[in-house]
């Protein structure tokens, strides 16, 4: 089985700086935030510009590490890409003219897998490093391998490297083992520009799934059924280019939800799907917090400590993974004992370790943590070790008495635009400084 990368030097990038967050815990979170755009199909729809040889214009991007790290991968094949801070990316792939990406580049992020079905699909070649991003456990991609297979492409690794060709890309019926978001894109990527139908059963949910099948049918393609668990495409020979806005970040709208609730604060979640939060308001009311729907906001409000409630992650519309860091963090503090159950990652209790400094007590077992709530976490330095681990630490910090600090604030950086702007604004006492 191929394996997946590790990012052990990503803040060893040439002039990157090390930067650590220092939080005084303990007030009360209060007012509005509005949520970015979604990282994860931001990840996907800036590759997935590349298969057509028009311009693009993408909005709503947030202004995130892994959104610039993909500019500069897409600048250096050959794309002219222009980005802006207010997170609106125009791409213009007409002069791509190579199917390799290079490993410096494409070693700073996870999804770069996304390179080969795009590259695939728009030359019938890709040569892509193994991807980097976060440690959370092992990462295979042999679902996305088996996709491309399926398709008529011959596939290899070479000195870390994968290598694609297809004379032809022809549809294929393909039956992913595991519910995989990335196979489940990677595969669409490849496909809309294969001869014939293609279609992929026991395929991902995930609103990102849909948010890129949305923005292929935008360019011309025909996708259909994603959101269900068969998606049907339809190859055609050319895409165009098109405007497309992608949807609100779910995973930094539950993020901001979850430190509400540990602040014991009242705030208005804007610019979200509340749909696709239903699993987390669950939760939240479950635990005696008030969650009120609006169209496009959901207020969360909580005045005490949260009740035990035990959560298995799962994929979509299950509870999501991606906040099951914050999650566990918020019920350390809660009434009784909770029993999480990390379904999708294994390796992703790394940020109990940091909590435990702070007085959480949790014992880990395998892949549940069972976490005996206690009434206040205590201020510690602290670090982070992925991107939701380090939103997990900024809660924890959040709701501690005295002071967190918290280092390798870059991986927070990867997924959150302004995380610590945004909650200074709903009232945290958040500095960054140098380390
Ligand atoms: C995406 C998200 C990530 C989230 C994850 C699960 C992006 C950029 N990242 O990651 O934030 O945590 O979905 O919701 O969208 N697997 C295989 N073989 C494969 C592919 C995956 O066995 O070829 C397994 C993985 O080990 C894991 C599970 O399937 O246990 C889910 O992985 P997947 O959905 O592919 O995660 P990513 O797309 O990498």
């Amino acid at each position: 089985m191929l394996g997946g990368g590790e990012c052990p030097d990503y803040w060893e990038w040439s002039g990157y700086t090390l930067e650590k967050l220092i939080i005084t815990g303990g007030n009360r979170l209060t007012g509005k935030v509005s949520v970015s755009g979604a990282k994860n199909a931001a990840v996907a729809i800036i590759p997935a510009a590349i298969l057509c040889e028009g311009v693009c214009t993408i909005d709503n991007l947030p202004y995130i590490d892994d959104v610039i790290v993909l500019k500069d991968i897409l600048t250096q094949i050959g794309a002219k890409v222009d980005l802006t801070t207010d997170g609106k990316m125009v791409i213009d792939s007409s002069g791509i003219n190579t199917y390799r990406a290079n490993y410096d580049i494409v070693n700073r992020m996870r999804a770069s897998y996304y390179l080969i079905g795009v590259l695939l699909g728009r030359f019938g070649k890709a040569e892509v490093p193994f991807p980097g991003g976060c440690d959370i456990g092992a990462r295979p991609i042999d679902q996305h391998i088996k996709g491309f297979s399926a398709l008529g492409a011959d596939i290899f690794v070479e000195h870390g490297i994968i290598k694609a060709s297809a004379k032809r890309l022809v549809g294929a019926e393909i039956y992913l083992d595991v519910v995989s978001v990335g196979a489940t894109i990677n595969i669409m990527l490849a496909a809309v520009k294969a001869e014939g139908n293609t279609t992929i059963v026991n395929a991902a949910k995930e609103p990102h799934v849909v948010d890129v099948a949305n923005f292929l049918n935008c360019m011309g393609a025909n996708v259909k059924g994603a959101g269900t668990d068969i998606i049907r495409i339809k190859g055609c020979q050319q895409l165009k280019g098109c405007s497309y806005t992608i949807i609100p970040d779910q995973i930094e709208a539950g993020t901001f939800m979850i430190a509400a609730a540990a602040t014991m604060g009242d705030v208005t979640v804007c610019n979200v799907i509340p749909k696709h939060l239903e699993s987390v308001s669950a939760k939240l009311v479950e635990m005696g917090v008030t969650v009120e729907e609006m169209d496009d906001c959901i207020r969360v409000k909580n005045n005490a400590r949260p009740k035990k409630v035990n959560i298995k992650t799962l994929p979509y519309p299950g509870f999501p993974t991606d906040l099951q860091q914050p999650m566990s963090t918020l019920l350390s503090i809660a009434e009784g004992t909770s029993v999480i159950t990390e379904n999708v990652w294994e390796a992703r209790y790394k940020h109990i370790e940091e909590i435990k400094k702070m007085g959480a007590k949790v014992k880990i077992e395998d892949r549940v943590a069972i976490i005996e709530g206690v009434p206040k976490l205590y201020g510690a330095p602290v670090t982070a070790s992925d991107l939701r681990a380090g939103a997990a630490l900024v809660i924890a910090g959040l709701m501690a008495h005295g002071k967190t600090e918290i280092s390798n604030v870059k991986y927070i950086d990867r997924g959150y635009e302004n995380i610590e702007q945004k909650l200074i604004k709903l009232g945290a006492d958040i500095v960054r400084v140098k380390e």
